[in-house]
């Protein structure tokens, strides 16, 4: 199992299992965990509505792509340990990390 970490827009912090072997971005594993992220281009790194700060583990995470580094930029509320979620595969690398949603809600 791939354990990882979600604070919500709330500030409530719960541990995710996924199993290994699954071809999901983060994104696509937080809608199926259920919270709210809009995800409005597909994962397309269009939309920044999958934005997430890595909290835990930035440096266990690839580098962003010149799409993802384009569209953050765009944000007024980027930080430094902003990312995308889409554009993160979530595979045993991630072990340990944990996330802030961060995007719009609606
Ligand atoms: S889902 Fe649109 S940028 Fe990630």
């Amino acid at each position: 199992m791939i354990n990882i970490i979600i604070e919500d827009r709330n500030g409530n912090i719960e541990p995710i299992e996924i199993p290994e072997g699954i071809s999901l971005s983060l994104m696509e594993v937080l809608k199926a965990s259920e919270y709210n992220v809009l995800a409005t281009c597909g994962g397309m790194a269009l939309c920044a509505t999958c934005h997430v700060q890595v909290l835990e583990g930035q440096d266990q995470l690839g580098q962003p792509n010149d799409a993802e580094l384009d569209m953050l930029d765009t944000l007024p509320d980027a930080e430094q340990n902003s990312r995308l979620a889409c554009q993160i595969r979530v595979d045993e690398s991630l072990n340990g990390c944990k996330f802030r949603i961060a995007g719009r809600e609606n």
